[in-house]
């Protein structure tokens, strides 16, 4: 069973206290090391239990940046599942390795070279021919930590829907699981930024916030920091 936690919640306790507080131990194997831990702690914080080095500001702690990919075998299950070293307990048995950061897309683009809607449906099969190889076979899907329908926004943004696509990529933490997984080499989350950006690009931005930037511009409204 995955839990989402917040690591911060429990930063704020001082993991070794727990050792004096009766806490149950939970037996883990990460990254091949076999550890004893307190339960309550996620992936990540086992391992600062255990003595592993903590680093600090290279990962948010909170499900958001994508940097702590882990793949998992739970005690007695069949398969693996891929999820957020930060945001999920440890349970007895559980087995986990961290995978490393895959290599960045390689698709390059300007916005500005989309001069207008009619064009970006072309743009995007120059930038992305492979998208169109799409095997529906829902490994990026299936890979995905945030439980996002990756498949059908490949789909979409091939058939230009690109607000479409890029709404299904809302909670994206950019993680590249799906890329890895992909056996098209297809970059589904830069096809979902791309959905993103072209549709704030060519589209008009909302009367709220032009006005807002407009009475910033006058001086009329004050940022504070
Ligand atoms: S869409 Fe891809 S990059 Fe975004 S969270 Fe899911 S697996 Fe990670
Ligand atoms: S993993 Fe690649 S080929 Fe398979 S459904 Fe996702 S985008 Fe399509
Ligand atoms: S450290 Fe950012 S998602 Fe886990």
């Amino acid at each position: 069973m995955c839990f989402k936690v917040s690591c911060r919640q429990v930063l704020s306790r001082d993991i070794r206290e727990m050792d004096n507080n009766n806490a149950k131990y939970i037996n883990t194997v990460i990254n091949g090391k076999a550890i004893s831990a307190p339960e309550d702690l996620s992936v990540i914080q086992a391992l600062w239990h255990s003595g592993y080095p903590r680093i600090k500001s290279v990962g948010c702690l909170e499900g958001v940046c994508g940097a702590c990919c882990v793949m998992i075998r739970r005690n007695g299950a069949p398969g693996v599942s891929m999820e957020l070293g930060c945001q999920v307990l440890i349970e007895e048995g559980m087995q986990v390795v961290f995978l490393a950061f895959p290599t960045p897309a390689k698709q390059s683009y300007k916005l500005e070279d989309i001069k207008n809607s009619w064009e970006v449906q072309s743009k995007f099969h120059e930038i992305f021919p492979e998208a169109e190889s799409c095997r529906h076979c829902g490994g990026c899907n299936s890979t995905c930590p945030k439980a996002i329908d990756v498949e059908r926004a490949v789909i979409l943004a091939t058939k230009g829907r690109f607000r479409e696509a890029g709404d299904l990529f809302d909670e994206c933490v950019l993680c590249n699981l799906c890329q890895s997984a992909c056996p098209e080499s297809i970059a589904p989350n830069y096809v979902g930024i791309f959905s993103r950006r072209v549709t704030a690009h060519l589209h008009t931005r909302p009367s709220n916030l032009i006005n807002r930037l407009e009475d910033l511009r006058k001086g009329e409204l004050k940022v504070i920091f």
